[in-house]
C-alpha cells in the first residue's frame, strides 16, 4: 500500500448536486464570470454587466453557493427576443441542466418569437426544444491589418455617398436603419451600445444608408453592428474601423460567405475561428429574399448571443 502524503487527510467524490433556481440578477457577477470563462468564453466583466443590464434568466447554484449553470433572454422590441448566456459548468455537463435551465427561461418569454446563436454543443438541446436552424455564423477574429493593396490608399464610396463619423444625433436614423435589417426594433439596445461605441455612417442624399459599430468586447474589439445593403456599403463603413485598430484584436461575427466582404475580412487578419449556427422559435428570423445591393440587412452582428 502506497503512504499517503502527511496533509491529505481524507477525500471523497460527490456524484450528485441539488440545484437551486435563482434570478442571474441575485448572482454576483465574478462568479458568472468564472463560469464563462470555464467554457472558454472571452466576456469580459463589463460584457457580462451590458448582457445583465439587458435581459433577465436564471443561474442553478448548487449547496455551497457555487454558480455552475445560467441561461438568459434578451427582450428586444415587439414580440421578439433573444436567448443567450445558456451555460452549464464542464463537470456538470450533459446531465440535463442545460435543459432544465432552458425550461424556465422559455417559460418566461411565453408569446415571444426567439433567436439564439448556438453552439455545436448546444445544437441538440436547441433542435429538441423546437428551434430552426437558418444560417452559418462565422466568427471571424484576429489582428486587424489593412488589405496590403488598400494601405495607404483613399478609401473607395460607393457612389454619390460620403463617409462620417456617428454622432449621439443620429440615435433615431440607426434605430430605423437597424430596425429594417434585424426585423425587430432594437431601439433600447441601440442607445445603451451607442455610448460604449464608435461608429461611421455612409451618407447619401443626406440620409444614412449604412453605418456599423466598434466597442470593446472579449479580448480585444467587435465591429458591429454592421448594417448595410452590399457588400461595397458593408466594406466601406467597416474599413474604417479596421485602419484605425491596425495591431489590435478586432472580431466581426458575420453571416456573409458571399466574397467581397468575407474576402475583406479575411484580408484584414480576421480569420474563421469558429462558426455557431442561427436558430428561431415561432416565426423565420432572416429573410431569404434579401436581394444584394438592394434590401438593407445586418453583415456583422452585436454579439452572438444579441444577434
Ligand atoms: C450547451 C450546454 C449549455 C449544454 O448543457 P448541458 O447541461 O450539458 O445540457 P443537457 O445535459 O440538458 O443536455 C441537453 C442535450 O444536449 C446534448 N448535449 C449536451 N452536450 C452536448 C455536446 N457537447 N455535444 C452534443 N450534444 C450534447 C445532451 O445529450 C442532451 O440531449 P438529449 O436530452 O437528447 O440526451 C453545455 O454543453 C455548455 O455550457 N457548453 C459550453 C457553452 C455553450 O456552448 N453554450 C451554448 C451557447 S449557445
Amino acid at each position: 500500500m502506497t503512504a499517503q502524503p502527511s496533509s491529505l487527510l481524507a477525500s471523497i467524490q460527490l456524484e450528485s448536486f441539488e440545484f437551486t433556481l435563482k434570478d442571474i440578477h441575485s448572482i454576483d457577477l465574478e462568479q458568472l464570470h468564472s463560469l464563462s470563462v470555464s467554457v472558454g468564453w472571452p466576456h469580459r466583466l463589463d460584457d457580462l454587466r451590458f448582457l445583465l443590464a439587458h435581459g433577465s434568466g436564471f443561474a442553478a447554484v448548487d449547496s455551497i453557493g457555487r454558480v455552475l449553470g445560467s441561461a438568459m433572454s434578451f427582450p428586444m422590441g415587439g414580440d421578439f427576443s433573444t436567448i443567450g448566456m445558456v451555460i452549464t459548468s464542464p463537470r456538470l455537463q450533459t446531465q440535463g441542466t442545460g435543459r432544465w435551465l432552458m425550461d424556465h427561461v422559455l417559460e418566461n418569454v411565453k408569446g415571444r418569437r426567439l433567436g439564439l446563436n448556438s453552439t455545436r454543443a448546444a445544437k441538440r438541446l436547441y433542435s429538441t426544444m423546437g428551434f430552426t436552424a437558418e444560417a452559418t455564423v462565422f466568427q471571424c477574429q484576429g489582428q486587424a491589418t489593412l488589405p496590403a493593396a488598400q494601405k495607404g490608399q483613399p478609401e473607395a464610396l460607393p457612389p454619390s455617398t460620403q463617409l462620417r463619423a456617428i454622432t449621439p444625433d443620429d440615435l433615431e436614423e440607426i434605430i430605423a436603419l437597424d430596425h429594417l435589417a434585424y426585423r425587430a426594433p432594437r431601439a433600447v439596445l441601440l442607445s445603451q451600445l451607442l455610448p460604449l461605441s464608435k461608429g461611421g455612417a455612409l451618407i447619401r442624399d443626406n440620409k444614412i444608408i449604412a453605418f456599423s459599430l466598434i466597442r470593446p468586447f472579449g479580448r480585444g474589439y467587435v465591429i458591429g453592428p454592421i448594417v448595410a445593403s452590399s457588400d461595397e456599403e458593408a466594406i466601406a463603413v467597416t474599413r474604417p474601423h479596421i485602419a484605425s485598430h491596425e495591431g489590435r484584436f478586432l472580431r466581426i461575427d458575420t453571416r456573409e460567405k458571399s466574397v467581397p466582404f468575407a474576402e475583406f475580412i479575411r484580408q484584414s487578419g480576421l480569420e474563421l475561428f469558429d462558426t455557431v449556427t442561427t436558430m428561431s422559435m415561432y416565426g423565420r428570423l432572416l429573410n431569404p429574399d434579401q436581394e444584394n445591393g438592394k434590401d438593407v440587412k445586418i453583415f456583422g452582428l452585436v454579439s452572438q448571443t444579441l444577434g
